[in-house]
């Protein structure tokens, strides 16, 4: 059977049943007879191992797929240090996760794939160094396939010299939005079935600025909520229909897919929750504020309930590994990969029931109070916590109680306890993009208003981008990297902004 033959057109989703491989557009995507048009991915780089992700697209649908593989020393592969024979089959989507072991740290490696006649591109991975000096990450979120062109992730493939990319979720979005700008999703409604959610990463996969990205970088992931749906938790989401689909078929759909298409380590454990060392320098801390143990949000953020004990944003068993993680870590500095905004704040009266953002960590206060209570006992004052989700760049000082003038003071840089950098999105909406140019910039000044909140630093509502996180013994620094626009495809950048915090806790300063 020739691929054509399998490729189901799927009308709009009813239940979460649906079966088919791809929607309609995907496959005509495709060259025939191309093995490989997804490309290769590594990921979860660590000091001996890297995993290694490709897609087959399989000539027959019911059999499974031989896959050889090999990792190198060079760019040829002739120096061959690995190398195996896999099998992959529709259980899986054709997608193949392996692990190459007995690297050795901080090296980079070539690898490839080959089924039948069918050779992959040859990606470049790089495994985590031993106890380094420096580090360098570059930190994404939000990619909006009709919002705009993934151009930030062709300036992020372009870095000649970056650890790791860390992806902070939206890696995709679950609406069935077309945009105005030729790149409607697939399928052209809200994804429910697997197979649903396996075409939007078709989709997603076959961009060439996140293809090659993939193929130039390892990839250190977690989910938000668009990889599941708007504004989820462990149970639901605000608009899900139950009655459409069932919560837990969805959520099972979504993360099957989620572990299929993206080069996370132990795909089958189904949990983005792990942790990164590297040697003296710094832990890294991935973290699941979704769908571990998030509580349901509440509305109102004048509702006594909002500090109701009983609401979490990691669940128990999470939040304690964290706290565990952060009491024990040796290194200089412990990253936080967050998914929504830690710090509290203060949007002003302007933004009425949203002053408060009761889906980022001030909806779940009382689990907020638990980390700092952590730092706190703990002496920590090298905590970086990197976000993503609102679209938007921020650099923050990291205080418990920032509007309280007994416990934080901005010029003596008291209270301070690290830094939050907020990732902008990589083409989802900005805020000039929802209400407009003045008055996004209107806002950021009003959010930075020291009288409102002191500890923001630094605030660009309005570009797109990415940052590049670096650390070295005594700094931490980040530079925001702006995509000239999102409307066309470009690698032109728009002027950037740096901010960095020294270590033992202090003042957040202009500058790398
Ligand atoms: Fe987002």
């Amino acid at each position: 059977m020739k691929w054509v033959a399998f490729v189901l057109m799927v009308g709009a989703s009813l239940s979460c049943t649906g079966q088919s491989i791809f929607h309609q557009g995907i496959m005509e995507r495709l060259d025939e007879g191309e093995k490989f048009p997804f490309g290769v991915a590594s990921g979860d780089p660590r000091q001996d191992r890297v995993v290694l992700w490709t897609k087959v697209v399989p000539t027959q649908i019911g059999s499974s797929v031989e896959v050889d593989w090999a990792i190198a020393t060079d760019t040829n592969l002739t120096e061959v240090v690995g190398s195996g024979t896999v099998r992959t089959d529709s259980s899986s989507a054709f997608t193949v996760h392996l692990s190459a072991t007995g690297l050795k740290a901080g090296t980079t490696y070539y690898y490839r794939f080959k089924t039948g006649e069918g050779i992959s591109p040859t990606g470049r991975t790089r495994t985590a160094p031993d106890n380094p000096d420096r580090l360098r990450f570059a930190v994404a979120s939000c990619s909006n396939y009709p919002a705009g062109y993934f151009n930030a992730y062709g300036l992020i493939a372009q870095q000649p010299d970056i650890d790791a990319v860390i992806h902070l979720g939206d890696y995709i979005y679950e609406n069935g939005t077309q945009g105005a700008i030729g790149r409607g999703h697939i399928p052209p409604y809200e994804i429910l079935t697997l197979s649903d959610y396996r075409s939007r990463y078709a989709q997603y996969r076959l961009d060439p600025d996140l293809l090659e990205l993939h193929r130039l970088h390892p990839f250190i992931v977690i989910w938000d909520d668009h990889e599941i749906a708007n504004n989820c938790y462990a149970q639901g989401a605000p608009r899900h229909d139950p009655k459409v689909c069932e919560w837990n078929a969805r959520r099972l759909a979504a993360k099957r897919a989620y572990f299929e298409w993206l080069p996370v380590e132990n795909p089958e454990k189904q949990s983005i929750v792990r942790s990164f060392n590297y040697g003296g320098l710094a832990d890294l801390f991935m973290i699941d504020g979704r769908m571990e143990g998030r509580t349901p949000p509440i509305e109102d953020f004048k509702d006594p309930a909002r500090f109701d004990p009983s609401r979490s944003m990691l669940g128990e068993g999470q939040t304690d590994w964290l706290t565990t993680g952060l009491r024990t870590s040796q290194a200089r500095w412990k990253i936080l990969g967050n998914n929504v905004m830690f710090s509290p704040m203060d949007f002003g009266k302007h933004a009425k029931e949203r002053q408060r953002n009761m889906d980022g960590w001030d909806g779940y206060p009382t689990n907020r109070d638990r980390i700092f209570d952590t730092l706190q006992a703990h002496g920590i004052r090298d905590l970086i916590v990197i976000t993503g989700d609102i679209h938007t760049a921020w650099g923050i000082e990291l205080a418990r109680d920032p509007h309280d003038p007994t416990v934080y003071d901005r010029k003596a840089g008291k209270g301070v306890v690290g830094a939050e950098f907020v990732t902008p999105s990589i083409s989802s909406t900005n805020l000039d993009e929802q209400i407009g140019k003045f008055a996004a910039k209107f806002a950021a000044g009003y959010i930075k208003a020291r009288k409102r909140n002191p500890h923001v630093r630094y605030a660009n509502l309005m570009d797109h981008g990415f940052m590049l996180l670096e650390l070295v013994a005594d700094r931490a620094s980040v530079r925001w990297i702006y995509s000239k626009s999102v409307k066309e495809r470009t690698l032109r950048t728009r002027q950037g902004s740096a901010w960095h915090i020294l270590h033992g806790g202090a003042r957040l300063l202009k500058g790398e």
